[in-house]
């Protein structure tokens, strides 16, 4: 098969870092932030950490026990792992629709960063008042022209890293720039929490839960956060978790990857509200919110034009692995199941994805009024997928490893064969078995009912 020479990480720390690169994106610099400005704060954030404590992290755990124990794609782990039982191959499908259209608008957004750099690089976001940032979001994504150009440069970006090969592109790429984002948005953090006005609002929004705003929407909400920047129930980590060594511990790497997650989303919120209350901006301005923030933070540091530059470049390195995440569920089951070669598959799958995340990118310009059930196309997608196509996917993940999938063979994969003690398994086994699929029907009925 064309793509044998490029299964499996060279190491347990580049797979880790790989997994990790796929997970921390946009996800937690730019929408984490937004979510919680919309769901009411604090009560967010704790919601939101107990859902990566409680479902995340065994969801996570059970992605890569599907992938490493059949070697296979998002589709082939199913084909694999119940021979007899071809029905299981439907949550495979199902994850590539989803990978597909969170592809699709994720772009558009990966496509901002890029033009962010490129106006830091210029100097143009330099001495702006607040208003004039925010105008210049608005002028930009409106044009549409230009956004669909970046959006579809960051596809093509994307598409030649895949095609280049597991250990090569993804591997290398994130081994150095994921830790230099994170000393980035320290740096940042300190100039954020130094702003003076606003930070002890900023800090009680983020950190203060106010529990009258929990309802059936805000848990629906956090629920699709964690998973989104998890990456959860898309099949990423079943075709990440099929790179990783037989010796590696999937425990550990879990967790591993949702702490570095969390800790970016948490630093990230640092940033940004104590310098929306700052501002003088509102927390709930939906998606451009990282967009019309932070350019005002770099304003009101010394060197911020430099830093701007830095960061908005790290955030699209950070938008990389993960759009290389999202391209890899299709190339590795294009490759695996239909026997197309890496490079055909990561044409037509760029191809595929611009053609739908195009109308993602008008939504903000000309197809801004059309609205599908009170959604424009973009929200519709970024809804749709994270508050129900990874719940779903991940409900019946769970009931497959769960209840049809033998519980010796899982106990199997998740110590290496006996080799490990995996004292937590049974604790795993329960809340696979058991919590996660409970609480993903509660919450998906709660937030479908209100
Ligand atoms: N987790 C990524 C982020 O936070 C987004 C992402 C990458 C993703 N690959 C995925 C989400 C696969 C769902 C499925 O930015």
């Amino acid at each position: 098969m064309a793509n044998n020479e490029n299964r499996g990480f060279t190491s347990n720390i580049g797979a880790i870092l790989a997994a990790a690169g796929g997970a921390v994106g946009l996800g937690n610099i730019w929408r984490f932030p937004y979510m919680l400005g919309n769901n009411g704060g604090g009560a967010f954030l704790l919601v939101y950490v107990f859902f990566v404590l409680l479902i995340g992290i065994p969801l996570m755990m059970t992605e890569f026990i599907i992938g490493r124990r059949s070697q296979k794609n998002a589709i082939g782990a199913y084909r694999t792992l119940s021979p007899k039982h071809k029905g299981w191959m439907i949550i495979g499908i199902f994850n590539i629709i989803g990978a597909t259209l969170i592809y699709a608008f994720y772009s558009v957004v990966a496509g901002w960063t890029l033009n962010y750099v490129v106006l830091a690089c210029g100097n143009k976001l330099s001495g702006q008042s607040p208003e004039a940032v925010a105008q210049l979001f608005a002028n930009f994504t409106q044009s549409s022209c230009w956004p669909l150009f970046f959006q579809l440069m960051f596809l093509i970006i994307t598409a030649g890293v895949i095609a280049l090969g597991v250990q090569k592109g993804i591997e290398k790429m994130s081994k150095i720039l994921m830790p230099a984002l994170f000393i980035l948005l320290i740096l940042m953090c300190v100039r954020s929490l130094t702003l003076g006005d606003g930070v002890r609002e900023g800090m009680n929004f983020l950190f203060k839960p106010d529990f009258s705003k929990i309802d059936g929407s805000c848990l629906l909400s956090a629920l699709g956060q964690s998973f989104f920047s998890l990456s959860i129930g898309m099949g990423a980590m079943v075709t990440y978790g099929s790179y990783i060594r037989k010796e590696d511990k999937l425990f550990n790497s879990s967790l591993w990857i949702a702490g570095c997650d969390s800790m970016v989303a948490i630093l990230a919120g640092i940033v940004i509200f104590p310098a929306v209350f700052a501002f003088g901006m509102s927390p709930a301005s939906g998606p451009e919110l990282v967009y019309i923030v932070l350019p005002n933070v770099f304003n009101s540091m010394p060197g911020g034009a430099i830093f701007a530059i830095i960061f908005f470049l790290l955030l699209a390195i950070a938008a990389l692995t993960s759009t290389i995440s999202l391209l890899e569920i299709l190339v590795a089951t294009a490759v695996e199941e239909l026997h197309w070669k890496r490079r055909t598959a990561s044409i037509v799958g760029t191809v595929l994805v611009f053609t739908i995340g195009a109308f993602c990118t008008l939504s903000f310009g000309p197809l801004k009024d059309f609205h599908i059930c009170g959604f424009t196309i973009f929200d519709l997608f970024d809804r749709l997928t994270a508050s129900y196509l990874m719940p779903i996917g991940a409900l019946a993940m769970t009931i497959f490893l769960g209840w049809f999938f033998p519980k010796a063979e899982v106990r199997d994969e998740l110590s290496n064969g006996g080799s490990l003690k995996a004292k937590a398994f049974d604790i795993y086994y329960f809340i696979l078995r058991y919590v996660a699929p409970i609480a993903l029907i509660i919450i998906l009925i709660s937030g479908i009912i209100g």
